[in-house]
Formats: structure tokens, sequence, C-alpha cells
């Protein structure tokens, strides 16, 4: 990761040192960088060079806006989960017309947000059901318009990743399972408020194999040539997002060997593409900056204890999953490493970042950055236990501006209200 690098002995995002973040703005604290984003961006552009591909970044990664408007002015288009999520994309600049809506549980209220965006509507609805399909052509008649609509096909492939990412098995609740898709776009052909666009896929996330990609396309080029046989007028195939990245020590698929797979099965149908690119995009793009508060020593083992939480990174606690920890100072190449378990102040046993892992010798106060936190990290926090959601800095070169801050206290409870008939507190 050559934006996150040491120099002079310190950890630097790009060119700025990260205890100058640190000192002014406080820790736990997300640091996110610019040049990491472009090359990530424009790594996944190029590949695709001379196709019509539209990348529509998966928001729900990381939903800050700075980001998304960085991307935005590199090309990008937004793939959405929410009327939220859909909102934030146009504040961050997004045109509507580069905006796909997802999702299996779009309410009523929120596709209406969508069809009226901008006036003109969004790009796409990729819908997941029936129910939602018949909800969507009501919604659109009523509004005048008619809504464009991909119909997301669960291909039955097996992602070979972790089972809470896994999206695109049967006994997911994804999609149009396979076999029944024909006579679901005859149904949605039916409909007076549905106009069918294209197909949509998405078979999981943190993918680091190619060959499940392979037998998707291989299935859904199949599907399109019998729908067009159908009479339907496909015109985009949106192959999901889902590439993985190197949190540990895995070799992601390259985004052109991944191009090439699109080139050889999807290409030739000839029609617009769309992509959903999340995690590559942001996951290491982006670290969680924090310091130890304390080092617990315990029977048998040491505890560093950080000043962040679950709250900050639930990744760990949730899917198990792996982050690099690293110390801010660089460590002395002659130290020898401890195992030590890394948690969280939280008041649970889960709130766990690692275990059992080797680091060399930290003491209280001392600054780490715990890696690959780019993507589902701030866009998963909370703010259990009262704490306030860590802010976001974006670094580019030699300068770095907060493009979120930390909530006070009274901001995190403004939008409570006392009813007047509690009295107060027993002196
Ligand atoms: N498109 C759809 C329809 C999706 O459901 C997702 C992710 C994406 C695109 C973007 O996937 P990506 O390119 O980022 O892999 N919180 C989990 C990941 C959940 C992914 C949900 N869907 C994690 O932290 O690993």
């Amino acid at each position: 990761m050559p934006w996150f690098a040491y120099r002079n002995g310190v950890l630097h995002a790009e060119n700025v040192p990260l205890d100058h973040i640190a000192a002014e703005v406080g820790t736990p604290v997300y640091v996110y960088s610019t040049a990491a984003l472009t090359d990530r961006y424009t790594s996944l552009a190029e590949a695709f060079a001379g196709l019509p591909v539209l990348i529509a970044y998966a928001m729900k990664a990381n939903a800050n806006m700075a980001l998304i408007r960085h991307l935005g002015s590199l090309g990008a288009g937004a793939d959405v989960v929410s009327a939220g999520e859909l909102q934030i994309a146009m504040k961050a600049g997004i045109a509507p017309g580069k905006i796909i809506f997802a999702g299996v549980g779009k309410t009523r209220a929120e596709m209406a947000i969508a069809l009226k965006a901008g006036n003109t509507g969004i790009a796409q609805f990729n819908v997941e059901s029936e129910p939602e399909l018949d909800a969507l052509s009501a919604v659109s008649a009523s509004l005048g318009v008619k809504a464009p609509v991909a119909i997301r096909i669960n291909p039955d492939v097996d992602a070979k990743t972790h089972k809470k990412i896994t999206t695109g098995k049967a006994e997911n609740k994804f999609g149009i399972s396979y076999t029944r898709a024909r006579e679901v776009y005859a149904h949605a052909a039916k409909l007076p408020g549905i106009r069918i666009t294209g197909v949509h896929v998405h078979i999981g996330s943190q993918l680091t194999d190619l060959a499940p990609y392979e037998a998707t396309f291989i299935k859904l080029a199949e599907l399109v040539k019998d729908l067009r046989a159908d009479g339907h007028d496909i015109q985009r195939i949106d192959l999901g997002g889902g590439i993985g990245i190197t949190y540990d020590d895995e070799t992601p698929p390259d985004p052109r060997a991944y191009a090439d797979l699109v080139r050889k099965y999807i290409a030739p149908l000839g029609c617009e593409i769309a992509l959903e690119p999340g995690r590559y995009i942001v996951g290491n793009a982006g670290l969680l900056l924090t310091a130890v508060t304390f080092v617990k020593p315990a029977e048998g083992k040491t505890f560093l204890i950080l000043d962040s939480g679950m709250n900050d990174l639930i990744r760990p606690a949730m899917y198990e999953a792996f982050h690099r920890i690293v110390p801010v100072k660089a460590p002395n190449p002659e130290a020898e490493l401890a195992p030590v378990d890394v948690v969280g102040p939280v008041c649970e046993s889960g709130d766990t970042f690692a275990e059992d892992r080797p680091m060399p010798p930290v003491d209280d106060g001392d600054l780490l950055a715990i890696l690959s936190a780019g993507a589902y990290s701030s866009s998963m926090a909370s703010t259990y236990n009262a704490r306030p959601l860590a802010p976001e800095v974006l670094v580019d070169g030699d300068r770095f501006a907060i493009v979120r801050r930390r909530p006070s206290i009274d901001e995190m409870t403004a939008l409570e209200t006392q009813p007047a008939w509690l009295s107060k507190a027993k002196a």
C-alpha cells in the first residue's frame, strides 16, 4: 500500500505524518487517501477501456460525501440501497442518470423519491422480487412515469466468501431464481409502470477468485439471449460488485483479468455494462488511526486496550475479519514480536480487533493504525456506549481536511426530547 508508508520513522498517509493528524483531530479518526481512491477508480476504468461501462460506486462501503464527490469527479456513478444514500449521492453531485437503486426492501416512499429524482428519475431500479415489481409499477403509474428496471437474477453460484456476505446462492434472500427469470420478465413486461432495461446480478463481496464470476457470466449471457428471444429489450447488464482486496495475504483478482472475462462473455452481447464496486475502490484507501489507552497485563496474556472499538470498526466482531494493525512510529526492526489481544473499550467481549496477534512492544499512548478500514468501517459505525462517531479526514498530497468532524455530546443527544411529565432525578 504505497499511500500509507513509513517515512522518517513515522507512518504517513501520502505526505502527511499520521501523528500530525492525531495531534490536530484526536483519535480515533478514519484517514483516507485521495491518491488511493483515484488509483483504484482509474485502474478499474482503464481495465474496461473501450467498453461502454458505468462504474456505479457502491456507497454502502463508505458514504462520506467528500469521497463520493471525488469519485464523481473521476466519472463514477452511484449504487444506492436507500433513499438516504440516493439523496446523499445527489448532494455530492452525482447525476440521477448515473444512479442505480438496489435492495430487497425498497419502500413505496423510496421508490417515489427515486422516480422523481432530479425530475428525470434515476438510471435503473434493480428489482429483487415480484411483489416489488408490482409495487414499483403501481407507484410509477401513479406518477405517470415508467420505472427503468433490471431484475436481479440469483444465479445459484457459490462466491466462496464469508457466509454473511455471500448473496448469489439459491438459499440467499437476494434476487429471482435463475430458473424463474423468463417467467418474471414476462410478468414485468405486462406491467404498465415498468420499462425493462436490463439484467442485474451480484453474487457476493470480497471475492478473491474469478471462477464464480466466470460461472455467473456464462449463465447470464445465456439468459440475456433467451430474454431477447422472448422479445425483451435488454440494454444494460449490471454485474454487481464484489471484487476483493488484500487485508492479510489474499491475492484478489486483477481488474484486467476481471475485465477480460467481461470482454469474453458479456461484451459480445452489445450492452451497456454497469459495475457496482465498493470495497475495491475504498477498502485499502483508508485506515483507522487509534491510540493505545492501556497496555493491560493479564493472566497469561497482554491486552492492548485501544480508544477505538467495535462501534468504529465492527468487521472483526461480525465476520471474524482480519485487519492489519501497525504502530504509527516505525518499530525497531530488531524488536521481538509478542502475541497480544487487541481490544476496544466497549463493554462486550466481542469488542476484539485481534487475538494473539504478534506485535512489537507498545506503550500506553502509542498510536496504531488499523489498516484496510476504508470500506464497511465508518459506514457500519454506531454510537454504542454513547461513543461519538469517529471523525473522518481526507488526505491529498501534503494537505488534509476534516471531512466529518467529531460530534459533541449535545449534538449526539440533539434529537431527543424530554416528555413534560418526567420529573427531575432525586437528589
Ligand atoms: N452491489 C450489491 C447489490 C451489493 O449488495 C454490494 C454489497 C455491492 C454491490 C458492493 O460490494 P463490494 O464491491 O463492496 O464487495 N459489510 C460487509 C460487506 C457487505 C456487502 C454487501 N453488499 C463487509 O464488511 O465485509
